[in-house]
């Protein structure tokens, strides 16, 4: 249940968007927030919470998406995930981001988030993206994004991410859950 792509933010403006999106994927939280704690090894839907009365500033803080992922793998792209493993202020909020980066013609796979929606931002380079709609009609969406360029796709669908042409590339994609899985 921990296995995840998200992380920190990017603007408000995107944030925003992402929230309510997340509105749609999971439930609201019954309380203001649920700092996760890490002492407990049980498995229930999401992390216990710990005292609100210890929250503190940093459990909501991550720091560090200015620095790029090694892409010298067999897949040429690298995931930088920010999830309530490492912000455990995201714990039943419903929201994450991420960064990734691509060397030249790296690909993230094709693959699919059962329970969130993934926008993402393209910050550098020219990033070619699609998805497939679920059966009967498996339909193929695709799109050639650039600099500034936002796409969505929907929650649980299949999708990829193609670093085309420029040598490096990377995006922010904000998911609308805490844990991509
Ligand atoms: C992604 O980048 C980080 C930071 O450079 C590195 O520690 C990690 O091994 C990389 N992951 C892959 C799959 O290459």
């Amino acid at each position: 249940m921990d296995k995840g792509v998200p992380m920190d933010l990017v603007t408000v403006l995107l944030f925003a968007l992402a929230c309510s999106l997340a509105f749609a994927s999971d439930p609201n939280p019954l309380q203001d927030f649920c700092v996760a704690t890490k002492d407990s090894n049980e498995f229930v839907n999401g992390k216990f919470c710990n005292n609100p009365k210890d929250a503190k500033a940093d459990d909501f803080f991550f720091s560090g998406l200015d620095k790029p992922g090694d892409t010298s793998n067999k897949q040429g792209s690298n995931v930088t995930a920010v999830n309530v493993d490492k912000l455990a202020g995201l714990n039943t909020l419903g929201i994450s981001v991420a960064r990734i980066d691509f060397a030249p013609y790296g690909l993230n796979p094709p693959h699919t988030h059962p329970r969130a929606t993934e926008i993402i931002v393209v910050l550098e380079g020219t990033l070619y993206v699609g998805f497939v709609t679920s059966n009967t009609n498996n339909r193929l969406f695709t799109k050639v994004l650039k600099k500034g360029d936002v796409f969505v796709f929907p929650i649980g669908l299949i999708h990829f991410q193609w670093n085309m042409k420029i040598p490096m590339l990377l995006y922010l994609p904000l998911l609308a859950a805490k844990i991509l899985g």
